[in-house]
């Protein structure tokens, strides 16, 4: 298995076992409680070279500050509102510049990909950071599945419209629903996956569940969570936070510490969190990724396309 060439860790491998035990107890609590504690369902997932080593948030971190407007805007409304999202039926329609359009049961999408586990940094334009232990599968084997088209040139996603249940869509906080886009080359990365849990375990409903796209060298606004639809385009399509303030919030988003968001600096990032890692530190261009990203922009300027 070539993606095996430097010695991959597992989640449980860096946490250290207290967390485990706080996370099992956790989930118990969350169970008593009725906050579907009994809903995650453990998930087999592979290693992955590109996983970090560097230790992952805890799950009540990653859990418990989040940005889904659908749920609210304050980072500990989404882990509340966002349980009475129905995920179950959940389809994907395809369409587009697409050899095989059609409207995709969860099991459809995910059959023949291999899941992975990839622990990622997650860099969020609001200049803070956490490392997430998601699972997933890599975006372009669905596309290759689906067969695209040659004259696709971008893809578009956008995330489920269901007010009743996403209680923010009943008012105009952002143009709902919310969208998101990639070049065609950026989604046929192998660092772009389509993620279906984190801790090796179901996406939690306040995460995307159940099933989101994940960018790790882009804002983390990239990262559309409950995807309904993916559309293969000739055209850039519209996105949620270009299409609200196009002056700060480009198409591209690609993390980058020398061109700052209008209102502060994206020099440096907040790891959230209170252990050992906790801190500002520098942010690293592409969020690190550089070696596996910086060859789709070579002759673009970066400044220009933020
Ligand atoms: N997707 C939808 N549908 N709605 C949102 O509000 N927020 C984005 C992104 N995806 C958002 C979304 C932003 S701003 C960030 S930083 C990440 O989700 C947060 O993901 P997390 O809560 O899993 O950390």
């Amino acid at each position: 298995m070539p993606w095996r060439y430097k010695s991959p860790m597992n989640w449980s491998d860096v946490t250290p076992r207290a967390d485990f035990v706080n996370r099992r107890q956790l989930i118990a609590g969350a169970a008593a409680l009725g906050l579907g504690g009994p809903a995650f369902a453990k998930i087999a997932a592979a290693p992955s070279k590109y996983s970090t080593d560097a230790a992952p948030n805890s799950l009540e971190e990653i859990t418990g500050y989040n940005n889904f407007y659908e749920f609210g805007t304050r980072k500990e409304e989404p882990a509340v509102n966002a349980q009475k999202l129905t995920t179950d039926p959940w389809a994907i329609e395809i369409g587009g510049l697409v050899e095989r359009p059609g409207t995709y049961d969860l099991a459809d999408v995910l059959a023949g990909q291999a899941l992975e586990e990839r622990i990622y940094r997650f860099r969020c334009v609001e200049a803070w950071s956490m490392v997430v232990p998601w699972i997933g599968f890599e975006l372009a084997g669905l596309l290759n599945k689906v067969g695209v088209q040659p004259g696709a040139k971008f893809v578009s996603f956008e995330t489920l419209m269901r007010p009743e249940e996403m209680i923010w869509q009943d008012y105009p906080i952002l143009e709902w629903p919310y969208r998101e886009g990639l070049r065609i080359d950026e989604a046929m990365n192998p660092l772009t996956i389509m993620a279906t849990g984190l801790y090796g375990e179901e996406m939690p409903k306040q995460n995307g569940a159940p099933i989101r796209l994940v960018v790790p060298w882009k804002y983390g606004f990239k990262s559309i969570k409950s995807v309904v639809r993916i559309d293969l385009v000739a055209e850039q399509p519209k996105t949620t936070w270009n299409m609200m303030n196009p002056q700060e919030y480009g198409f591209f988003c690609n993390v980058n510490p020398t061109v700052d968001h209008p209102r502060w600096s994206q020099a440096s990032e907040r790891r959230i969190g209170s252990g050992l890692f906790a801190g500002r530190q520098d942010t690293p261009m592409f969020n690190g990724y550089g070696d596996e990203v910086a060859a789709l922009y070579s002759g673009q300027d970066l400044a220009k396309d933020f």
